[in-house]
Order: C-alpha cells, then structure tokens, then sequence
C-alpha cells in the first residue's frame, strides 16, 4: 500500500494523507482517496492542490496518473482548474453533513423472547421454492414486463389471484376486478378518503396502525362494539364498514353466519360498502376455513388481502377485489404507473400460484402453526390451566382473556420474564364503550422453532396465579 504526507505547505495549506491500495488501478486509487478527502473535509473547499510533479512523487506515481486524476474530479465537480492558479477542491464539494439519529434513551435492554403477534415465522419463508418460481417467471416474462408498470398490476398476477381466491377464499372475481397493491396497509390508503370518504364503522378493537391510516386520511371512524358473535353489525348507523370477519383482529372469534348475511343486506341497502379484510383467511386449524363474506354480494363488498401472514410482510404485495364501479376511481389513485408493488415480486407470486408452489407452502406452514397452537395449548393446561386461550384455532395469534384489571401486571410480569407481547388494550379503539377486556395477545408464529419452548416457558411463569 502507497501511503504518503503530502505536505504542500502554503500550496496545500494542510497536510493531506492519502492511502493508496497497493493492488488495482493507481489512477482509480487516487481519484476514490482524493473524493474521499474533499467528502469528509479534509480537504476544505477552496484548497489549491499541489501540482501533479510533487503528488506523484510524494506516492510514487506517473506524473500522467496524476493529472488523469485531477483531470477526472475536475469533470465530476470535485475541482476545479483556472488557469495560472493550479486545481483547487470546488467551492460546492461541501462535505456530507452527519445525519443526527435520536440518542436512545436507557432502558429495558432487547427482550430474550417475542410473542408479539403480527409475525410469521421469518424462518420458514420458502427460499428455494420462491427462487426457482422468480426463475422460471423470469425465463418466460415478456419484454413488456419491464416497461413502465401497469397501475392494475401485471396480468399474471391478477389471473392467478382471481383463481386462487376464487378457489380457497370463496371470492367471486374476475382478474379485471382485481387491483395489486403492496399490502392491506396500501389498500386502505388508495380506498381512504379519495374512493370512501367516510365516517367508517371498524371493530371496537382492531390494529392501531390502520387506525392512524385513518386519522391521518381525515377519515372518522366509528367503534362496532364486539360480542361472542363477532361485531355487532346490526348497531351500524353508517353506511361503510371494515370488518375483519373469518377471524376477528386480535379477539380472535369469526362473525357470526347471521351477521355475515345481516351486514351484506346492510351495505346492500344503504349503498354502501364493507371492506373485508382477510388478513390470515387460510389459517384455520380445527375445519375448513369460511369463505369470504364477499362472495355474498361483489358488487358492495371490497376484499383485501396480501401476503404477510402467509409469506412474509417483507414481501409487500396485497391485492384488492373491486365491485365493478370501484375499479376506475382506485387507479384514479394509484396513477399511470405502478409505483409500489415490483413487477419482479409479481411475476413470482404469479408463478408460485399458478404452479402450485403457494399450496404446497401454505399446507406446510399451516401444519407448523397448528403444532405451535397446540403446544401453546398444552403448556397453558400444564402450568396455566385457568387460563385457555378464546376465539378459534385459527391464524397466528391467540388471545388469553384475563380477570378484569390485570392485563398490565400480568405485561410487567413478562417484560421482566424478557418477554415481548401486547395487551389487548393496544388495540382498542379510543372511542369504545363497550366493556374493557383484559388479555394478552399471544402470537405463536415470531420466534424461531429453537427459542419457542424458552418464550412459552417465560409466557406461563409471566401469567396470574389462579
Ligand atoms: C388486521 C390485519 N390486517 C392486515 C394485516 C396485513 O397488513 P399488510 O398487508 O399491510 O402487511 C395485518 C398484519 O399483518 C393485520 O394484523
């Protein structure tokens, strides 16, 4: 390595320390330690650099390679030469200022152990069989593909989609009712204020990011109270809902059959319209997962749906199925172009549902969320037997209802167990009135297969005594 103090004295007015790799292209060297030194203001703006002659002596260089140097960061902006003065660094290579990152406050240090639901498990995300799908979609893809993107989402996908949930969801579409976007989150902001304005009636608890969509969309929401058949839809006063209906989030029941055809007569007859989010609709242990509530009626029914329970949320890609007259006034919102779903990610998932791939993977993975239920189930009635988890045997998360007034010892105990998880509470709407539930949502899908038996221990020791 070529390492040199250049000290150019007035000429420099600095000494410069220039490091050179002693492998690879001298002139390249040069140029990336010069850019290097005016970045992080070494070499101040203004600095006249000494003449070719006396740098390639100092770091034993062709004068040439010098010169070749300068001449280059003079192209890119870097220097600047005047005739008669030498090169100087530019007035406008202004070193990158260090960005502030908030200093974090001392506290707890990271849990041992997360529970927390909204996870799968990261560990089992299909890397081959994803690989070999984006392969095969890559080898067959038309050179369109790689154009600007189409705001409906590529063609494939939404083919695909429209058998698929045809087949195991129940959902009555067609691929031209079908808009890809990047995930539920992404859905409620295309729908929310510009196709639905609002109020909107949601599930009195519910997740409290999409709840900060709303806020933030301007869009009021309106608290369904819920009771052991799901939200009480027939206290609906307005004329669009969202309703989590084959597995409430996070309480865990499904609606009820009477209410599932009481809210389609609902938004029916108000002109209205239930957007139906199946987050986690492919997750059900104990029979046959119920089909959407959007096979009821198309026409006033929006599903949303993506892949983050059963693939990853990493993956960011969803998908809405339209009534008829929605499908214009979404891409109004999305644009001319695809903007947030890429078009690599859609042509795989196209070809992971088309091949079959998505199958095999979810039965494979509902397999593996069963057996983390059930041994969730069997350490509660080993060490916890008062305490039994409610809703059904369904997604990746089950709540434990707990006596009225300890869901926070029962969340400090766990914290000191090195335990992450959330009460219920944090995801009641503010604006309920219906009674408190106290609980902790537990969700079996986050950690890796070797740390759940340490977490569920940590869980039961964290519990209320009987
Ligand atoms: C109730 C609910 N809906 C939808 C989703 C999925 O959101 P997204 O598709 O934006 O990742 C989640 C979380 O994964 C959820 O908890």
């Amino acid at each position: 390595m070529a390492k040199a103090w250049v000290n150019s004295g007035e000429r420099l007015g600095a000494d410069l320390h220039l490091e050179l790799p002693g492998s690879g292209g001298k002139r390249a060297a040069l140029i990336a330690a010069l850019r290097d030194a005016v970045r992080a203001g070494r070499l101040a703006p203004g600095t006249r650099l000494p003449p070719y002659r006396s740098l390639a002596a100092d770091l034993g260089l062709a004068r040439n390679t010098v010169a070749d140097a300068y001449a280059e960061l003079v192209a890119e902006g870097w220097l600047t030469a005047v005739q008669g003065s030498g090169t100087r660094v530019a007035e406008r290579a202004e070193p990158l200022k260090p960005v502030r990152t908030p200093k974090k406050a001392p506290g707890a240090p990271k849990p041992a152990y997360n529970l927390r639901q909204g996870q799968p498990d990261a560990t089992s995300f299909p890397r081959t069989e994803w690989l070999a799908a984006a392969r095969r979609a890559l080898n067959v893809a038309p050179h369109d593909a790689f154009g600007p993107g189409d705001p409906r989402g590529r063609p494939e996908l939404r083919e695909a989609l429209a058998q698929y949930l045809a087949r195991a969801r129940g959902v009555r579409t067609s691929p031209e009712r079908i808009v890809v976007c990047s995930g539920v989150a992404h859905a409620l902001r295309l729908l929310f204020p510009a196709v639905l304005p609002g109020p909107l009636a949601v599930e009195s608890y519910g997740l409290a990011f999409h709840r900060s969509i709303f806020a933030a969309a301007g869009v009021r929401t309106i608290p369904l109270a819920l009771d052991e058949h799901g939200a009480r839809v027939e206290d609906l006063d307005v004329p669009a809902v969202l309703l989590t209906p084959a597995h409430q989030f996070p309480t865990g029941g499904p609606l009820h059959h009477d209410r599932r055809t009481a809210v389609a007569g609902h938004v029916r007859a108000t002109g209205g319209v239930l957007v139906e989010d199946d987050y986690d609709g492919e997750f059900r242990y104990d029979r046959k997962p119920v089909g959407a509530v959007q096979g009821l009626d198309p026409e006033h029914v929006v599903y949303a749906g993506s892949v983050s329970k059963s693939l990853s949320p990493a993956v960011r890609l969803g998908w809405l199925v339209l009534p008829g007259h929605l499908v214009d006034p979404v891409l109004a919102v999305k644009g001319e172009r695809e903007a947030w779903a890429g078009v690599l990610g859609q042509l795989t998932l196209a070809e992971f549902l088309a091949s079959g791939g998505y199958d095999r993977h979810i039965r494979r993975i509902r397999q593996h969320y069963r057996r983390r239920r059930d041994r969730l189930v069997t350490a509660l009635a080993e060490r916890a037997p008062h305490v039994t988890p409610t809703g059904i045997a369904a997604g990746l998360h089950a709540v434990l209802r707990l006596p009225p007034g300890t869901e926070n010892t029962a969340l400090k105990a766990a914290a000191w167990q090195g335990l992450a998880l959330d009460g219920l509470a944090a995801f009641r709407h503010p604006d309920s009135t219906m009674s408190t539930m106290d609980g902790l949502v537990v969700g079996y899908a986050a950690p890796p297969e070797h740390a759940y038996p340490a977490a569920l221990d940590a869980l039961c020791r964290a519990l209320p005594p009987a």
